[in-house]
């Protein structure tokens, strides 16, 4: 083994400063578990002269984070530059192509592009590790390439977005609207660079694309995951959900169905006694279902300096361990072509909420166009006594499919006393 594993990092922003900071900071522990020294030797970013609360002195500097991933005297390049092409997509392919090994925390380059990186890292016989990229600092990389080797999956869910899940619990624990708790949220230091990527579930869907080509063998597939977000779901609803006994969730679920994967990351209503509903804030929690290992529950910190400096540090030490598996889990070449189910095929519980003018008559209508679609309610709720005047009208609907259930709810949304359109939350019955 050499003294040290030498490493150039991609940006500096939270996580870029996180991981040289920990990686000083930690110095004589790395050392001991890696059999080497990590040393950082190079770094690229925006601006040479920005206070990061680290030092690079003595590190060599490049403003061009493609030539350093060419000419940095570096075995690894660390990208944490971000975005799903440009800069970021150049270091990684330019660091591979340099006979470098890659590590990156970017879940929008892995979720567009993972496949072509894995091909060019086997190609190079480098590795290509993104413990960061998905879930900050819970390692379920590592546990579904590693330690959940040995089993078939059939089902990943989580919640892969703190952002979201802070909004959502905030919003249920103090009684606050969306935009109440949006900009607390954006100033955590959590949020994505573009934040609609947060709250349209857009980030979420990077890392469910992510984590259904390592469970399932397949290959990533970015477009077929079916992705809404929780711009839409009031406090009236939050409170809904909860007098049902359930908690509103925004949700990543990869699962095994009879005609495919389901790839989808849409808010869920969940029963509140399940583990991942009483994960909260800006917590993140995943659920690996195994035929061998059963139910595995990982929960953590999603994002954050620390967590995720974490995540990529520990992909640095099994690089100077000398430890590589298959980006993808599989070899790119034995990845099958994932088997997306679309989503009106979704069989499953809804959760309706309409605003309906106080009437007789009105529910009979309703009831009516269910019953045309076979769609059959479970419950009924109505708060409120306004005559002539919408009223929020709560239904939860059993297992159905989803076609049917669209296709009741634009017929509902048409009739003269329903007011606005209704909000549809899909009831995902995780065990209590
Ligand atoms: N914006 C992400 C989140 C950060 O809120 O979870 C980590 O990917």
């Amino acid at each position: 083994m050499s003294n040290s594993l030498k490493v150039a990092i991609a940006g500096l922003g939270t996580v870029g400063a996180g991981t040289v900071e920990l990686l000083s900071r930690q110095a004589e522990i790395i050392k001991n578990r890696a059999g080497c020294e990590i040393v950082v030797t190079a770094v690229s970013a925006r601006d040479r002269n920005k206070d990061r609360g680290v030092s690079i002195d003595g590190l060599t500097w490049f403003d061009d984070a493609v030539k350093m991933a060419q000419e940095a005297d570096a075995d690894v390049v660390v990208e944490l530059i971000g975005g799903s092409d440009g800069p970021a997509k150049a270091t990684c392919e330019a660091a591979l192509s340099a006979g470098r090994h890659v590590v990156t925390a970017n879940k929008a380059l892995l979720a567009h592009h993972g496949v072509e990186l894995a091909r060019m890292a086997e190609q190079a016989d480098k590795s290509l590790q993104y413990e960061a990229a998905v879930a900050g600092g819970i390692p379920i990389v590592k546990s579904l390439r590693e330690g959940l080797a040995a089993n078939g999956v059939n089902r990943v869910l989580g919640i892969l977005n703190g952002t979201s899940n802070y909004i959502l619990t905030r919003m249920r624990n103090e009684e606050l609207s969306f935009d109440e708790v949006l900009a607390d949220a954006q100033e955590l230091g959590y949020a994505e660079a573009d934040p609609s990527f947060d709250i349209d579930g857009v980030d979420a869907a990077h890392k469910l694309s992510i984590l259904a080509a390592l469970a399932f063998g397949s290959a990533i597939d970015f477009g077929g995951v079916y992705t809404e977000g929780i711009r839409h779901i009031s406090l009236m609803d939050v409170q809904f959900a909860q007098e049902l006994g359930y908690r509103i969730k925004l949700l990543g679920i990869a699962a095994k169905s009879d005609n495919g994967i389901e790839q989808r990351v849409h808010p869920c209503l969940v029963p509140e006694g399940a583990a991942i509903a009483n994960v909260e804030y800006a917590f993140n929690a995943v659920e690996v279902d195994c035929d061998f290992a059963d139910t595995i529950v990982h929960v953590g910190p999603g994002a954050g300096a620390g967590p995720t400096a974490s995540a990529v540090v520990a992909d640095l030490i099994d690089i100077a361990r000398g430890h590589r598996v298959a980006p993808l889990n599989v070899p790119v070449d034995a990845l099958t072509p994932m088997a997306t189910t679309p989503m009106d095929q979704h069989r499953g519980g809804y959760y309706v909420r309409l605003m309906v003018v106080d009437q007789s008559g009105v529910f009979a209508e309703i009831a009516a166009v269910l019953r045309d679609h076979e769609v059959s309610m479970e419950s009924v709720l109505q708060r409120g006594r306004a005559p002539g005047e919408p009223v929020p009208l709560v239904m939860t609907l059993h297992e159905t499919r989803e076609s049917s259930m669209n296709a009741a709810l634009s017929e509902i949304s048409a009739l003269d006393a329903v007011d606005g359109e209704p909000c549809m939350i899909r009831i995902e019955l995780l065990p209590a």
